[in-house]
C-alpha cells in the first residue's frame, strides 16, 4: 500500500485521494474552510496550504520539494507514495497566522451572540492557528443581514468567502440560487434577484457554513450549542433511513443535523427531514391514558387502562385485528404482534397505511458517485414492519384487506375488537377506517389526538421515536439501529412498552410497582439535562422495554428474524470534544 507521511505521520492511502483527505482520515489536523468531501475543490480559502516533497523519478527518486518549495494546497493535491507533507513547519504557519488575520480583518467579532458559537471553525482555527491580537486600524466594512429563502438568513459580515454554499446550491439540489455579489473586500453572498433560496435541500448550507454567516431560522438563538446533547438516530418521517443528529437539551429537540453516513445519505438531509420533530413537542399529544365510562373518556391511570383493553378484547365477539403503523420500530411490531398472537392465536396482524407524497426525486451528488433521492414514501419502517410480519405468519394483510376485514364495502365483518397503532406525524385516519370502526371495541395507541380519539374506548398515549430506541428498514432494506434521545412526554410509553406491560397483566404479574431504575435509566446525563430527581417519566408496569433484547429475542424465536441480530447498522455514539480548560460550576 502506497505510503504518505503528513506532519511526521505515516498514512497509507488508496489511490486518487488527496492529500487533505488523508489526514482527515488518519487523525492528523491541517486546518481548512472551503474544502468539504461532498463538494467540488476550488482551493479558496488557502488556509491548507503546506510545503510538500515529493520522491524525483528522474533524480533516482530523491525527495524534492514540489514546486520549488512554494506552499501547495493540500485539499486539490494527489498523494503519491513516498510523499512528505509539513503543515506545521514555519512557512505552513506563517501561511495559517496570515489567512486568519486576513479573514478576520472585517469579521465583526460579536461571537458572545453568534449562534455558532462553539461550533465555529473561525473561533477554533483562531485560537489555534490565528495570532493573539490584531493589527487593523482601519474601520471594518459593514455587511448587512438578508433574508436569503423561507428557513435561511445571512448575517454577510461573518462570511469568509469560503463559496461551500454556491457550489452546493449548484452541484447538489442544481438550483444555484446564491451567488456572490461585488468585488474584493465588498464581495457578499446574496441569492440571485427574485429567486429566494427555497429548495428541498435548502438548509444544508447551515450546516456547510463554516461560520455564523448561515444561520437557520428555526434554530436562530434558540439555544447555546454547548448545553446540546447529540444522539444518533434517523430520519423518522420518510423510508430513507437517513442518519440524523438529533441535538436537544433538558428533553427538547433543538435542531436535526445530517449524519455522515455513504451508505445512506451521504452528508445531506432534506429539510422535509430536517424538521420533521417538530410535532414531538406539539400540544396535540396524547399525553394520558384515557378510558371510555357511561360513553365519557375519562383519563386514568396505566394499570386500569391497559386491564379495560384486555377486557375488551376478550370480551369482543369475533377475531382480533391489529394494525401495526409503519411509523414503529421493528421490535414494537414484534411485540404488539406477540401480544395479538397471546390474546387470540388467530389475531388479524395488518401492516397500517403507508402514506406516498409524489414521486422519489433524485439529485445529483456528484461526489457521492450516486443521486441523493427525496423519498415520496413517507413512512420510516414499512419494510421492517412487514418483515416481522411475514416471519411471524398467520392471518396477515395490508391496510386495505385490514378495512375489507373491517367491514368496509361489505358491511360484513368477523372482527370483534380493534387495536389501532399511528405514531404518524399528523392526522392518518381516513373516512374509510373511521367508518368500519362500529361495534368492535376500539384500543388506540397513538400519539397525536384526532377524530379516532371519539371512536376509541381505551387510549394509550405512545411515544415518538425521538423517546425511545429501536430499528428501522430503509427503503433499500437497510435495518439501522437507533437511539433514544429524549425522555418520554408525560405518561406516554414506547409501543413495546404497552405490549410487554399487558403480557405481564396476562401472565398475571402485580401491576404498579414503580420502577426506580427505569426513571434512572433513561434520563439524560450530560450537563444541563433533565436531573433524574425531577424527571417526570411514565413507569412501566414490568420490565422495561430493551430494544436490543428484543431483537436478540426474536431472533432467537424466529430464524427468519435472525438479520435482526446478524446484519444491524448500529448507531455510532456522539463524541464531545473535551473541553480544553476546566468547567467552573457556578
Ligand atoms: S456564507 Fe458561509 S458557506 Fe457561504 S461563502 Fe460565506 S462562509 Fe462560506
Ligand atoms: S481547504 Fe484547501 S484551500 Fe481551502
Amino acid at each position: 500500500m502506497p505510503t504518505i507521511t503528513i506532519n511526521g505521520v505515516a498514512c497509507e492511502f488508496a489511490k486518487g485521494e488527496r492529500v487533505l483527505d488523508i489526514a482527515n482520515r488518519c487523525g492528523v489536523e491541517i486546518p481548512q474552510y472551503c474544502y468539504h468531501p461532498g463538494l467540488s475543490v476550488p482551493a479558496q480559502c488557502r488556509i491548507c496550504l503546506a510545503e510538500i516533497h515529493a520522491p524525483n523519478a528522474r533524480n533516482e527518486n530523491k525527495l524534492e520539494p514540489m514546486m520549488g518549495g512554494k506552499l501547495l494546497p493540500t485539499c486539490a493535491t494527489d498523494a503519491s507514495d513516498g510523499m512528505v507533507v509539513f503543515a506545521d513547519n514555519p512557512k505552513s504557519v506563517a501561511n495559517q497566522k496570515a489567512v486568519m488575520e486576513y479573514l478576520l480583518i472585517n469579521h465583526p467579532l460579536d461571537c458572545p451572540v453568534c449562534d455558532q458559537a462553539g461550533e465555529c471553525f473561525l473561533q477554533d482555527y483562531s485560537y489555534k492557528y490565528g495570532r493573539g491580537t490584531s493589527r487593523f486600524e482601519e474601520t471594518k466594512v459593514k455587511q448587512p443581514k438578508k433574508d436569503l429563502g423561507p428557513n435561511v438568513f445571512i448575517y454577510s459580515d461573518r462570511c469568509i468567502m469560503c463559496t461551500r454554499c454556491v457550489r452546493f446550491t449548484r452541484e447538489v439540489p442544481g438550483t444555484g440560487e446564491i451567488m456572490i455579489d461585488g468585488r474584493g473586500n465588498r464581495s457578499e453572498i446574496d441569492v440571485f434577484p427574485g429567486v429566494p433560496l427555497d429548495n428541498d435541500l435548502s438548509a444544508n448550507v447551515v450546516d456547510l457554513c463554516p461560520v455564523g454567516a448561515l444561520l437557520d431560522k428555526d434554530f436562530l438563538f434558540a439555544q447555546r450549542v454547548w448545553l446540546l446533547k447529540s444522539t444518533a438516530t434517523l430520519d423518522g418521517l420518510t423510508s430513507s433511513g437517513d442518519n440524523v443528529w438529533a441535538d436537544h437539551n433538558e428533553g427538547r429537540v433543538h435542531r436535526f443535523r445530517p449524519r455522515e453516513n455513504m451508505d445512506t445519505n451521504t452528508w445531506w438531509i432534506t429539510d422535509e427531514v430536517r424538521y420533521a420533530w417538530k410535532h414531538v413537542h406539539s400540544d396535540a399529544r396524547l399525553a394520558e391514558p384515557m378510558r371510555r365510562e357511561r360513553r365519557e373518556l375519562i383519563e386514568t391511570d396505566w394499570q386500569r387502562a391497559i386491564a379495560q383493553m384486555l377486557e375488551g378484547i376478550r370480551d369482543g365477539d369475533g377475531t382480533l385485528a391489529v394494525l401495526i403503523s409503519p411509523m414503529l420500530a421493528c421490535e414494537e411490531a414484534y411485540a404488539l404482534a406477540k401480544l395479538a398472537r397471546t390474546l387470540d392465536p388467530n389475531a388479524l396482524l395488518a401492516l397500517g397505511a403507508v402514506p406516498f407524497d409524489g414521486d422519489d426525486v433524485a439529485y445529483t451528488n456528484p461526489a457521492a458517485g450516486r443521486p441523493f433521492v427525496k423519498r415520496a414514501e413517507k413512512a420510516p419502517n414499512a419494510r421492517g414492519v412487514q418483515r416481522v410480519l411475514d416471519a411471524l405468519g398467520g392471518d396477515t394483510a395490508d391496510f386495505a384487506g385490514f378495512l375489507n376485514r373491517l367491514g368496509h364495502g361489505s358491511g360484513r365483518s368477523d372482527i370483534g375488537a380493534v387495536v389501532l397503532t399511528g405514531n404518524y406525524a399528523s392526522r392518518w385516519a381516513t373516512p374509510d377506517l373511521l367508518g368500519s370502526l362500529g361495534g368492535k371495541h376500539v384500543t388506540l395507541i397513538d400519539t397525536l389526538t384526532s377524530e379516532l380519539v371519539e371512536h376509541a374506548d381505551v387510549v394509550l398515549p405512545s411515544c415518538t421515536w425521538l423517546e425511545k430506541a429501536g430499528t428501522f428498514e430503509n427503503v433499500d432494506n437497510r435495518i439501522q439501529a437507533f437511539d433514544r434521545a429524549i425522555v418520554p412526554l408525560g405518561e406516554s410509553k414506547p409501543e413495546g412498552q404497552i405490549a410487554l406491560d399487558a403480557l405481564a397483566v396476562l401472565a398475571g404479574d402485580d401491576l404498579g410497582r414503580p420502577r426506580a431504575t427505569y426513571a434512572m435509566m433513561i434520563v439524560d446525563d450530560g450537563p444541563g439535562q433533565v436531573p433524574a430527581a425531577t424527571a417526570s417519566v411514565a413507569t412501566p408496569l414490568t420490565e422495561p422495554f430493551d430494544a436490543a433484547d428484543v431483537r436478540r429475542e426474536m431472533a432467537a424465536d424466529t430464524p427468519a428474524l435472525e438479520v435482526f441480530v446478524t446484519d444491524i447498522a448500529e448507531p455510532v455514539r456522539a463524541t464531545k470534544p473535551q473541553p480544553d480548560a476546566p468547567i467552573v460550576e457556578l
